[in-house]
C-alpha cells in the first residue's frame, strides 16, 4: 500500500492513491508531545500503531481526464445518487465531474471489489477556494453497508486533515435536516464565524439545508486525535501526580504536640501552632493564609452573634408588652379546630425565638421582621376585626414600626 500515482508537474493528472502512512511523514507536523505514550504503544505488534487510519486506504480524485481517475469518478457518483436520493443525479454529476471540485474517497481493501462501485466505502466531495482559505463540502456519503461504522468520521477527519495541508481555514457546507447530528458531531456548528465577505457570491444558498461550519485548527492532526487527547490525560496526570503530595501520609502528632511559637504575636499564635503541623506547609498553606482566614471567620461569627443577640432582644421587648399575650406560644389547634384551615402558616414568638437560638435561620433583621409581620396578619386573617386579638395585632404592628425603623 501506499503507492502515490500524482504528477505534480501537471496539475491536471491528479490522482492520489494514498496511505496515511505514506503522506503523513511528510506533510503532518507530529509534535513530541503529541506522540503515544509508551506504555500504550508497547502493546502493539511491530509494525503496528494500533491507529486505524494507517491502515486506511484512501485517495483524492478529480475529473483529470484520466481514465482510471473516471472510472472512479463514476463511481462517486453512484455513490452519491444512491445516499443522496432526494439531490436531483444530474447535479451530483456535475459536481463530481467538475473539474473545480474534488473528492476523498476511502477503498474498500477487498481485492474482489477493486476498480468497481463497490470499491468506494465513502467519500466527500468538496470545492476548495484556496484564495479564501475555506473550502465547501458539497456531498458526504458513507455506502449503506458501511454506515455507522466510523467511516463518516474518518472520512471528514482526512478531508481536516488535508484542508489544513492546503491552509484551508474553515469547512462549510449545507447540511441536510437529518444529517445535522452527524455534522455536530464532526465539529460543524450553526454559528458562522467566517467573516461573510469571503465567501459571499463564491458559495449558492441552497433551500432545504443548514449551512453549517467547521475551523480547522492547523495544528491539530485529525487522524491523531485519540492520541493526542490521551498523550494530553497523560501529560496533565504527570503534572498533577509531579505536584501533589496527597499520597504521602504524616504520623498522627504526639500527644504532647507542642509547637515553638516563641517570638509570634499572640493574635498569630494559633496560625503559627497550624503551620508547625507536618503537610500544612507542603499543602501550599501559609502563614497569611492562616491568619487572614482566622480573622476572617472570626469576623464573621463575631457578625452572626451581634445579629442574634440583637434580635433575641426585639423579641424580649415584644414579649414584655401587654399586648404580646396572644402571641407568646403557638395557637392550640387541638382547641381552635379550624386554625389550619385559615391560617397555613403559623407562627408565635416561642417559635422565632427557637429559630433566632437556633443560629442560622434568619440571616438578616429583615427575615425576622417578615416573620413577626406573618404573625400579625395571620391574627388579622383569623379574628373578627372588633376582638382583642385584633387589637393586639394592631398595637403589635406599630410597635413593630417604631422598633425596626428606629434601629
Ligand atoms: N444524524 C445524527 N447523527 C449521526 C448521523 C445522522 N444522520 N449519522 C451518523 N451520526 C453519528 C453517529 O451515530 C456517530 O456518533 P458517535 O460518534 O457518537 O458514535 C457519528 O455521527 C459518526 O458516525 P459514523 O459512523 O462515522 O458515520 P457514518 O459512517 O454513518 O456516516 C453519513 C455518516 C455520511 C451521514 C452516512 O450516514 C450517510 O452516508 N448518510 C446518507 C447520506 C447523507 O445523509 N449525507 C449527508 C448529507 S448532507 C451533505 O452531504 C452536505
Amino acid at each position: 500500500m501506499g503507492k502515490s500515482v500524482r504528477n505534480d508537474a501537471s496539475k491536471k493528472r491528479k490522482v492520489e492513491e494514498i496511505t496515511t502512512t505514506a503522506n503523513s511523514a511528510d506533510d503532518v507536523t507530529t509534535e513530541e508531545n503529541l506522540k503515544p505514550p509508551a506504555a500504550d504503544t508497547a502493546n502493539k505488534k511491530d509494525g503496528d500503531s494500533g491507529n486505524p487510519y494507517d491502515k486506511l486506504r484512501w485517495i483524492t480524485v478529480t475529473n483529470d481526464g484520466e481514465p482510471a481517475n473516471m472510472i472512479k469518478l463514476v463511481g462517486l457518483k453512484s455513490l452519491f445518487s444512491r445516499q443522496l436520493p432526494k439531490m436531483p443525479r444530474a447535479y451530483i454529476a456535475r459536481l463530481v465531474f467538475d473539474t473545480r471540485h474534488e473528492s476523498l474517497a476511502i477503498l474498500s481493501d477487498d481485492p474482489t471489489v477493486k476498480d468497481s462501485d463497490d470499491e468506494i466505502i465513502g467519500a466527500i466531495c468538496f470545492r476548495a477556494f484556496p484564495e479564501m482559505r475555506f473550502a465547501e463540502i458539497a456531498f458526504c456519503a458513507v455506502s449503506a453497508s458501511h454506515q455507522v461504522k466510523g467511516y463518516g468520521t474518518k472520512l471528514m477527519n482526512l478531508v481536516k486533515q488535508e484542508g489544513a495541508r492546503r491552509g484551508i481555514e474553515y469547512f462549510i457546507t449545507y447540511a441536510d435536516n437529518y444529517a445535522i447530528g452527524y455534522f455536530k458531531k464532526q465539529g460543524f456548528t450553526k454559528n458562522i464565524a467566517m467573516p461573510k465577505g469571503r465567501y459571499l457570491g463564491l458559495i449558492k444558498d441552497y433551500d432545504g439545508g443548514t449551512m453549517m461550519e467547521c475551523y480547522v485548527h492547523p495544528s491539530i492532526d485529525f487522524t491523531r486525535i485519540p492520541e493526542m487527547i490521551q498523550a494530553q490525560r497523560q501529560f496533565i496526570l504527570g503534572r498533577v501526580a509531579y505536584k501533589a503530595n496527597s499520597s504521602k501520609v504524616y504520623p498522627p502528632l504526639p500527644k504532647d504536640f507542642r509547637p515553638n511559637v516563641e517570638g509570634v504575636s499572640r493574635v498569630n499564635e494559633s496560625a503559627a501552632r497550624a503551620m508547625a503541623i507536618p503537610g500544612m506547609r507542603e499543602a501550599g498553606w501559609t502563614m497569611n493564609d492562616l491568619i487572614n482566614a482566622g480573622g476572617q471567620g472570626k469576623e464573621a461569627d463575631r457578625q452572626k452573634n451581634a445579629l442574634k443577640n440583637e434580635m433575641l432582644s426585639i423579641v424580649r421587648k415584644l414579649e414584655e408588652q401587654q399586648f404580646a399575650w396572644p402571641f407568646r406560644e403557638p395557637v392550640d389547634t387541638s382547641e381552635v379546630l379550624d386554625y389550619l384551615d385559615v391560617v397555613t402558616e403559623p407562627i408565635d414568638l416561642s417559635t422565632i425565638e427557637k429559630r433566632i437560638r437556633k443560629g442560622d435561620y434568619y440571616k438578616s433583621k429583615k427575615m425576622l421582621h417578615s416573620d413577626l409581620t406573618l404573625m400579625v396578619n395571620n391574627c388579622k386573617l383569623y379574628n373578627d376585626d372588633a376582638s382583642t386579638y385584633v387589637q393586639c395585632a394592631v398595637s403589635l404592628e406599630k410597635y413593630l414600626e417604631h422598633l425596626f425603623n428606629d434601629a
